[in-house]
């Protein structure tokens, strides 16, 4: 039959042009079921040939479902936000599901109206990595939608579903690479102290100078708002200090770009005169001179977890309802050594 144009193709058409029965067609557009490679090939083939589109509105109206994830993330234009996207884009589109993307703009308020929002849009499920002083867990409670949060918590006592870094631990282990340098001057750029990662990589941060034996003046404790500009302000107020640190640890990449400028315009040479340490790789870090050392968290993986775990709350009888039974997933971060830091200039 000829396709007459703006008539949608049917599961039977695709079915015969596919040599496959019309529960096979229907197994492979809704992700259901075990078809094999071979007719999941030729129903993939025909969908193509005939221009296929499920008809995702009439499958929502019959099973109740939307087939979208919604997700919430703190700043768009931050990369971080966007890698992670990446990974859980990835696993949502195998699985037959479009994600519904929200910006907060590190503001709590605009955070509970994308979470409103989405819950309009009858959301089969919500990812959230949230904003300072967040509101979203005490709302998401009074909702029934599934939902998961991911890198930050929005408190110490959050037990929900969750997959973060072990961002004490990371911190703490960065801080020893400084030490074991020979660094005692060493300075932090924190990251929003407002924000559980924040809180939790200074205090990885002191309990290393603790261990060590080694004091941590009040001024070499910056607070920065994980944004370029603030990283620049810390980093002026350090270099031109009394009594500069040898070393500076700022806690997350937007920020270390702010820092590394600071140096530049007040001719500090990295690493010859100032260590520095950023929490957070990325692509560009292996190309900055110097090339800069990094703690690096699995951003693409974070948001593939997020995601998978999610579904495991969707879904109950996926593999990974099977695969992830624990409500916490916390992943590794690896410190990459490169060119930004070395031992302390000779006193
Ligand atoms: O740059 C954004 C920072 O805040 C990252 O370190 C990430 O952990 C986010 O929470």
């Amino acid at each position: 039959m000829r396709n007459l144009p703006n008539r949608p193709v049917t599961l039977r058409e695709v079915a015969r042009l596919a040599g496959v029965s019309v529960a096979t067609v229907s197994a492979v557009v809704n992700h259901k079921g075990s078809v094999g490679a071979e007719s999941k090939r030729r129903v993939e083939d025909a969908m193509s040939r005939l221009n296929y589109c499920p008809d995702t509105l009439a499958r929502s109206l019959k099973t109740g479902r939307s087939y979208a994830i919604g997700l919430v993330v703190p700043d768009v234009t931050n990369p971080f936000f966007m890698n992670a996207m990446s990974g859980l884009e990835t696993i949502a589109r195998s699985r037959g599901y479009s994600v519904v993307l929200t910006n907060s703009n590190e503001d709590a308020e605009q955070e509970l109206q994308n979470l409103k929002f989405l819950h309009s849009r009858r959301v089969d499920g919500i990812v959230i990595d949230c904003t300072p002083r967040s509101r979203a867990y005490e709302y998401l409670m009074t909702q029934s939608c599934p939902f998961v949060f991911m890198d930050r918590l929005p408190s110490a006592e959050f037990s929900g579903r969750a997959v973060i870094v072990d961002n004490f631990g990371a911190a703490y282990t960065a801080t020893k690479h400084l030490i074991g340098l020979g660094h005692a001057k060493i300075a932090i750029i924190v990251g929003r102290p407002d924000l559980l990662v924040g809180l939790d990589r200074l205090a990885g941060f002191r309990a290393a100078m603790q261990e060590a034996g080694l004091p941590v003046g009040d001024s070499y404790i910056q607070i920065g708002s994980l944004r370029p500009e603030s990283g620049y302000e810390c980093g002026m107020k350090l270099i031109t200090s009394p009594e500069p640190p040898t070393a500076i640890f700022a806690s997350n990449h937007a920020m270390t770009l702010g820092l590394m400028r600071a140096l530049t315009e007040r001719q500090v040479p990295c690493p010859e005169r100032m260590s520095v340490l950023a929490f957070d790789d990325f692509p560009w870090a292996a190309y900055s001179r110097p090339q800069l050392t990094t703690v690096a968290q699995p951003v693409f993986k974070l948001g593939m977890q997020a995601m998978r775990m999610l579904l495991a709350a969707i879904e109950p009888n996926s593999k990974e309802a099977e695969e992830i039974t624990d409500t916490r997933l916390i992943l590794k971060t690896e410190l990459l050594v490169r060119q930004s830091t070395a031992a302390p200039p000779a006193c």
